[in-house]
Order: structure tokens, then C-alpha cells, then sequence
């Protein structure tokens, strides 16, 4: 039988019985498991190669299950939750009943529900939440396509749900409230505007140490395996001009071989949606350095600009 394929009642079966099962949502693609079943969690962290410091994800098809997850529930996530569940936004709030090895024993756990059919019926069909981290070896691009996960976890994962491309391409935005103030602690699909519209101002932590306490934040933690610097395209081609270099830009061509237009009608979600299949592409090709021009800061550029300033970081 497949590895590929759409089949829930399979991926149920797997997950039931502590296997791993790739499953699409509308940022990038996740390695799920039983988040309940400890050692199908520990599974996630060793396919991946990820530090056990570095916390997982739950996601939940409902509010009323994703409230089973947590001592609380306070007024300003269930704001949220209603305007942007199912979505690109992951609600930091204190755990309870879930396992320490999913929350790398801190007291808050992640939460969310994703935008997509196959997942959430997925979600549905399960008495158990799934612990889900980007489905990518630890510190490279999170995969946007079923073939980037078969391309590096193929072996590793007992299936991949084919939900096709995923629509955001960016992973969710992360908020909690610190000091008692709402606060954005990993840019993400979900642009700060839309936000600030239905929470007020909100604040922008983000870690950037090499120790961080939301260890996804950490600097290199989307990098491609060639050299990638950010600024103005013409003059990093005129300077590396004996280097095969690919581009990534976001609207204009730049006429070379190798170049990624990331949205030629300027759109950032759009750019967002096509960003990371753009570095894997270069990263797999010939090229030798990747060149990328830095993007409008608001909306998602924000958030585009924070991937590529990771990928950027050695
Ligand atoms: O869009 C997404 O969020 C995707 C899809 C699959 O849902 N998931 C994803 O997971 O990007 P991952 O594991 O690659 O990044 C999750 C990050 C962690 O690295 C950490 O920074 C933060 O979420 N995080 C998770 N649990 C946390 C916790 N309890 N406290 C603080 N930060 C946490
Ligand atoms: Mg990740």
C-alpha cells in the first residue's frame, strides 16, 4: 500500500497505535502523533533530530477540545480563537493533561486548530489531540508540499496525508500573554494587523538568542544548505559575479537562470505562500550562493523577512 494517499481511516489507525502520520494544513505540513502517547511523541523529536528543549504544537479540531488542554481559557485567547480558528494562529496558555515531553516542561502549552478539510476531518475522527512540529529534519525549510516531506522523511514517517500544496506556506503566528501584555512570540502566517484589529496593540518579542525559551525562534532555524544573503539584488550579482547565484525576489525579474519571483502582481501572501518551495527549489539546484531581497515590512512581509533573516543567519 501507499505511503501517499487521503486515506483518514488509515491515518487513524496509525495514530491510534503510536505512529507517525505527515498531515497538511494550510501553513506547512506537520509530523503528528498521539500527543497523549509519550512515546509516539518521543518518535516526533527523533525522526526529526529535534532538541527535546524545543516544544511541540497541539492541535485540536474545536474550541470545546482544545479547552480540555488547559487550566484556562481567558477571555482574550477565546477573542482570538473565535476570529481566527481554524487558522494560522497558535494560543500560548497554562496545560494541563498533556504530557511534559510535548511542552519540554514548561507550564504553557501551544494550541491550535488548522485550516484544513483533511486535517480537521482527520481531527474528528480521533479521541486524542496530535502533537504536530513542521515535518522537516530540525533546522531546515518546513515543507509546503507532500513531496518535501517524502523528499527528507519518507523513511521515517509511517504515512503522508496529500493535502497538496498548502495554502499559507508560512508557519502560524505564536502569541501569549507576558507580563500582562499580549505578545507575538513567532511571526507567522497570520499577519500583526489582522490581530491588532481584534486585540489592540500587541507586542513583538522575539527571541533571537542562541538559548531562547521558544527555541523555534532560534537564529539559523530555517536554514537552506547554501550560503543565502539578504539585500539589494543588483549589487550582491555585481559582487559575487563569479558565483552561480540563484534569487529569490519578490516581484521584479531579475533576468538570471536561476531566480524565484516570488509574486510578479506584488502580493506578500501570495510571496509567503510560494517562499519556502522557492529556497528548497535553489537549495536543490546548482546554484552557489542565494541572493533575496529584503521585503515590504508589514503584513506578511514581516514574516517573510524574519524566514529569510533565519535562513540568512549561520
Ligand atoms: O504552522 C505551524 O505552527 C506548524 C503546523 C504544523 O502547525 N507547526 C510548527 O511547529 O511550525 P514547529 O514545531 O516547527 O514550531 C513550533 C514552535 C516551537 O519551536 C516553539 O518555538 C513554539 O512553537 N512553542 C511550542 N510550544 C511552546 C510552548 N509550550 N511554549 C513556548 N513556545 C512554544
Ligand atoms: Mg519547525
Amino acid at each position: 500500500m501507499s505511503k501517499i494517499g487521503i486515506d483518514i481511516e488509515k491515518a487513524k489507525q496509525i495514530l491510534q497505535n503510536g505512529g507517525l502520520v505527515a498531515i497538511p494544513t494550510e501553513t506547512v505540513y506537520g509530523l503528528a502523533a498521539n500527543a497523549l502517547d509519550k512515546d509516539a511523541v518521543l518518535k516526533i523529536f527523533e525522526v526529526k533530530n529535534r532538541p527535546h528543549f524545543d516544544p511541540l504544537i497541539i492541535h485540536t479540531n474545536s474550541l470545546e477540545k482544545a479547552k480540555l488542554w488547559v487550566t484556562e481559557f481567558p477571555k482574550w485567547a477565546e477573542k482570538l480563537a473565535n476570529a481566527f480558528w481554524p487558522g494560522p494562529l497558535t494560543i500560548l496558555l497554562p496545560k494541563r493533561n498533556i504530557p511534559d515531553i510535548v511542552t519540554s516542561g514548561l507550564e504553557q502549552v501551544a494550541l491550535r486548530i488548522p485550516n484544513h478539510r483533511l486535517t480537521l476531518d482527520l481531527l474528528e475522527a480521533l479521541d486524542f489531540p496530535l502533537a504536530a512540529p513542521s515535518a522537516n529534519p530540525f533546522g531546515y525549510v518546513s515543507p509546503t508540499k507532500p513531496v518535501h516531506v517524502s523528499a527528507q522523511l519518507q523513511d521515517k514517517v509511517d504515512y503522508i496525508m496529500d493535502g497538496g500544496d498548502c495554502e499559507v506556506g508560512i508557519e502560524s503566528t505564536i502569541v501569549g500573554m507576558e507580563d500582562g501584555k499580549l505578545c507575538v512570540f513567532r511571526l507567522g502566517g497570520l499577519a500583526i494587523e489582522d490581530i491588532e484589529k481584534v486585540a489592540g496593540k500587541v507586542e513583538i518579542r522575539l527571541n533571537q538568542s542562541s538559548n531562547p525559551k521558544a527555541p523555534g525562534m532560534l537564529k539559523n532555524h530555517y536554514a537552506p544548505k547554501k550560503p543565502l544573503v539578504i539585500g539589494d539584488i543588483a549589487s550582491l550579482l555585481k559582487e559575487h559575479s563569479s558565483k552561480k547565484i540563484g534569487v529569490i525576489s519578490f516581484k521584479t525579474d531579475f533576468g538570471q537562470k536561476q531566480q524565484q519571483v516570488l509574486s510578479k502582481k506584488g502580493d506578500l501572501s501570495e510571496a509567503a505562500h510560494n517562499l519556502f518551495s522557492a529556497i528548497r527549489t535553489l537549495d536543490d539546484s546548482d546554484v552557489e550562493l542565494i541572493v533575496a531581497e529584503r521585503f515590504p515590512d508589514d503584513l506578511l512581509g514581516r514574516a517573510i523577512n524574519d524566514r529569510l533573516e533565519r535562513a540568512a543567519a549561520k
